[in-house]
């Protein structure tokens, strides 16, 4: 696929096709993810690739935003270490966008789950929820779950209708720049 049509074409895809993601993609997909750039070079990320149906199911209930889960063939667990890098949220992310990106670019869907942040139940946060289910120490952060598969759902692609013209400035901020 096209370089910018991929950007164009990533959607956030929520319901999977019944069919496993091949292993060589699956592959591609990580690679991509190490190919993220990251601050100061540490690359503090960690990655869990989650094939097991069982456990996949059990992320879905890490709260109700990571539901869309359920028919996923797969799932990345999307971690940094925070004693490697105190910007592992940000080194995370971008490897989170790439894994994306990747995923659209090999005809596969994707959405991002959240964790950072959120709450699994009054008591428990998401991250501890996970952190239990997959064996994780303390030191690495959880930031979100990619699931992954081939899509269900049909969504169009990206258009330039969504650039925001007011929201990019010329020089100073509120001179607009002319976007034809
Ligand atoms: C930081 C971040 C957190 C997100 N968290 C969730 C989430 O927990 N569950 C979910 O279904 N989608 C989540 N999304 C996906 C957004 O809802 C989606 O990107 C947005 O609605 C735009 O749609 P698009 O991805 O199809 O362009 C998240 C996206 C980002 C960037």
């Amino acid at each position: 696929m096209e370089f910018f049509e991929v950007f164009k074409r990533r959607r956030s895809i929520r319901r999977f096709q019944d069919k496993k993601v091949p292993e060589e993609y699956v592959k591609k997909i990580l690679e991509a993810a190490f190919y993220s750039p990251s601050s100061r070079n540490r690359r503090p990320w960690h990655f869990i690739v989650v094939d097991d149906g069982d456990l996949i199911k059990k992320l879905a209930q890490t709260r109700p935003a990571l539901r869309f889960l359920e028919t996923a063939p797969l799932a990345i667990v999307v971690c940094g270490d925070e004693n490697i890098s105190s910007a592992w949220v940000f080194d995370a992310s971008i490897a989170a966008e790439h894994i994306q990106l990747a995923a659209t670019a090999l005809g596969l869907g994707a959405c991002w789950g959240h964790v950072l942040d959120r709450m699994h139940s009054e008591e428990k946060s998401a991250e501890e929820y996970i952190r239990e289910l997959l064996g994780i120490p303390r030191h690495i952060r959880i930031l979100c779950v990619i699931g992954i598969g081939y899509p269900a759902e049909e969504k169009p692609s990206h258009s330039e209708k969504e650039i925001m013209p007011d929201r990019v400035h010329y020089n100073r901020f509120g001179n607009l720049w002319k976007i034809e």
